[in-house]
């Protein structure tokens, strides 16, 4: 079937593939090259989105707002549960605390994807446009592995779309992830092992039974749905940011971001892309460490490709436990070119962090979001944030996502007796012994 909206094109050799159908029956391998890595190109220019930013708030529902600029040829195929479009939020205390502690003054806008419809990820997004051009292509299984969050999302989607889903999960990936993706009725493997086993079994699994797998964090069906955020910044605050922060695995999010900038050359939507500010935590930095190593070196031959291998992790935040970071290279230059940094934050403060952010905004944050405003934390220590700046933090998950981190966030409770025992407590109280924790 020949298409005219979109193209995918490889990155290595250029060689030009119709459709995903294609690509898929070519199990995801460049035909010329034999690379892996291909991209959507439309032959348009993207001038038409100017169209969709006067689209309130209450009628964008979903990345599909975007769908004229998304690599699927037919709405009917489009599985969605209001995904995407969500609204940024404001977060003035987080401008406070950066005004009190650093006297600069800068505006916060938190992209919240607790606040997405199907599973309240990070993820979802991908997951939609996933099963929709999977369904699209007439795919039947499809096989994933993930350290959690992805998990989740494609299992609901892949399962609305109908396709049965093989999952790859890593010893550590949490039991609630395990538990969703169970209820959909998708097939779970939890590998003895960690993330990379996982991945490498679920090669191994897709190849035998000749079955098709996620691409990674550089597939289209994920690059291209992660895109249209930046379409979203532009709708809500009518402008960029300034800085991106960001918690990092394998760094999906910055690859989207400079896609979508490179389709909108030409048009208004053009712009410079934000510094990104990605975020490790200490317990699985692997790509911070190779970042601090870059600087210490001058960014000698070889920066960019030179990384540790973490095995087994133990980190607590299994979403963030991408030990080998095979996307360093693409990550690492493009951090460079923004101006941004790849940081590290203490795990071990990611309860308190959380702890804060709901006693001052009501929101309770899961593990991988409580790293990504720890990295903000961190950046402004390290004076990574100018005065006057817009800063766009991308939080991935709620609470909701890790039960058990939820359980450790318990810091008010006392057991009780006797009415002796009843102690009285000032709420405001809290606030300077949070913040102490957190300097
Ligand atoms: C909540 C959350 N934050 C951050 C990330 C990291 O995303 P990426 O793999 O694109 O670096 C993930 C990935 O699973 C996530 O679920
Ligand atoms: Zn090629």
């Amino acid at each position: 079937m020949q298409n005219n909206k979109f193209t995918l094109k490889c990155t290595k050799c250029g060689y030009e593939i119709d459709n995903f159908k294609l690509w898929f029956e070519l199990n995801q391998v460049c035909p010329k090259c034999g690379a892996k890595h291909v991209e959507a190109i439309y032959p348009f220019k993207y001038d038409g989105l100017s169209d969709l930013m006067d689209t309130p708030n209450n009628l964008a529902e979903s990345i599909w707002l975007y769908k004229d600029f998304l690599p699927l040829d037919n709405d009917d195929n489009i599985i969605s549960c209001k995904e995407g479009a969500i609204p940024l939020e404001r977060w003035t205390f987080l401008e406070d605390f950066a005004r009190e502690q650093y006297g600069i003054n800068i505006e916060t806008q938190v992209y919240r994807n607790d606040l997405n419809g199907g599973t309240g990820t990070f993820k979802d997004t991908a997951a939609s446009l996933a099963a929709s051009v999977l369904k699209e292509a007439g795919v039947k299984n499809y096989v994933v592995a993930s350290t959690g969050n992805t998990a989740t999302a494609f299992g609901k989607y892949l399962a609305m779309a109908g396709i049965n889903a093989y999952i790859f999960m890593p010893i550590d990936a949490l039991k609630a992830s395990e538990a969703a993706i169970n209820a959909f009725g998708q097939k779970v493997f939890r590998v003895q092992g960690d993330y990379s086993k996982a991945k490498e079994l679920a090669a191994q699994f897709a190849e035998k039974h000749g079955y098709l797998m996620t691409g990674g964090n550089v597939d289209p069906l994920r690059v291209e749905a992660k895109k249209t955020m930046v379409y979203e910044w532009y709708r809500q605050l009518g402008k960029l940011p300034d800085v991106y922060v960001q918690a990092l695995s394998g760094g999906t999010g910055p690859i989207a971001i400079e896609k979508a900038l490179k389709d909108a050359e030409g048009t208004q939507f053009a712009g410079k892309m934000p510094r990104q500010i990605l975020v490790q935590p200490d317990k699985c930095p692997p790509m911070a460490l190779a970042w601090e190593n870059a600087i210490k070196n001058n960014f000698a031959e070889g920066w960019d490709i030179n990384f540790p291998i973490i095995e087994n992790p133990p980190t607590v935040v299994p979403t963030l436990a991408t030990g080998k970071p095979g996307t360093y290279p693409i990550i690492s230059r493009l951090v460079k070119k923004s101006g941004g940094s790849i940081i590290q934050m203490e795990e071990a403060k990611i309860y308190d962090i959380s702890r804060w952010v709901a006693f001052e905004q009501k929101v309770a944050m899961g593990p991988a979001s409580a790293v990504c405003l720890g990295g903000f934390l961190n950046a402004l220590k390290l004076g990574l944030i100018k005065d006057g700046e817009t800063v766009l933090i991308n939080t991935g998950e709620g609470v909701a996502r890790a039960p058990e981190f939820m359980e450790e966030l318990i810091y008010t409770t006392t057991e009780v007796n006797t009415l002796d025992d009843c102690v009285l407590h000032d709420r405001d109280g809290l606030k300077t012994i949070l913040l102490k924790k957190l300097l």
